[in-house]
């Protein structure tokens, strides 16, 4: 079942004198459970894609549609369909610096409507899968980049959304700790059918997931030999 669909998305950044083309015609089409890998050199636009697929930031042109359902417009209604249906790990972590890693975690599922002791109590469940064990009360000027690391993905993924958009989601990481989030990502999508889309330099992400394209001249194409 396709969830996501991407049309000829164009994403320009206007300079004082002239324009940036970051994403010049992407396409791109998802289905329920899929595990997507988007590699790409730096300053390729990987962030800038993700943002505009995860509904964070409007392209210049092109429609995205979610479920049938076009998202490109504005509309009141966009951001409870992300809160829903979306979850996001940014690049930078952007972790609530006044609550500690357990409560960052467990805030969007206290959101979302569960009494704060159901959220405390999966959040903490979720970061011990993760190695955060020993962790769980400590604020975030108090762990370490990496932990931070594990603490923002946890955050993305209490909720269990649909679809969720990982932005280098291991780039802090020893292998050890890389190992322990690809398997939780693909424990997850076999559990719930949950779908990601990561962009990543990590090959054992890239291959760890079953397509892989590569962003290149704002263009996204299949990398070769590495779809199954
Ligand atoms: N708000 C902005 N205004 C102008 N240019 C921008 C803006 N945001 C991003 N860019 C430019 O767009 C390009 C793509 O940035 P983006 O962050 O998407 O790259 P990336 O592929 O994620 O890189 P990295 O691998 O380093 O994270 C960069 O050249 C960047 O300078
Ligand atoms: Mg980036």
């Amino acid at each position: 079942m396709e969830i996501l669909r991407a049309n000829s998305i164009v994403k320009n950044y206007q300079d004082a004198n002239s324009v940036l083309k970051i994403l010049r015609s992407v396409n791109l089409s998802v289905c329920k459970a899929d595990l997507i890998a988007i590699r790409g050199s730096s300053g390729s636009g990987k962030s800038t894609l993700l943002h505009i697929l995860g509904m964070l930031d409007s392209p210049t042109s092109g429609e995205i549609h979610y479920f049938d359902k076009l998202v490109t417009s504005k509309n009141k209604e966009l951001a409870a369909f992300r809160n829903k249906h979306i979850g996001f790990v940014f690049q930078f972590h952007f972790l609530l610096m006044d609550f500690t890693a357990i409560e960052n975690v467990a805030i969007p599922m206290y959101i979302a409507g569960k009494s704060w002791h159901k959220a405390l109590k999966e959040a903490g469940e979720l970061l011990a899968r993760i190695g955060m064990h020993e962790r769980l009360n400590h604020y975030p000027n108090q762990l370490s980049g990496g932990e931070q690391q594990r603490t923002a993905i946890a955050r993305a993924l209490i909720n269990h959304p649909d679809i969720v958009f990982a932005d280098e989601p291991t780039g802090n990481l020893d292998a050890k700790h890389a190992e322990e989030i690809i398997s939780l990502i693909k424990g997850l999508n076999e559990d719930y059918g949950q779908t990601f889309i990561i962009a990543t330099h990590d090959q054992m992400i890239c291959n760890s997931m079953n397509t892989n394209y590569r962003l290149e001249q704002g263009v996204l194409e299949l990398v070769p030999g590495m779809n199954s």
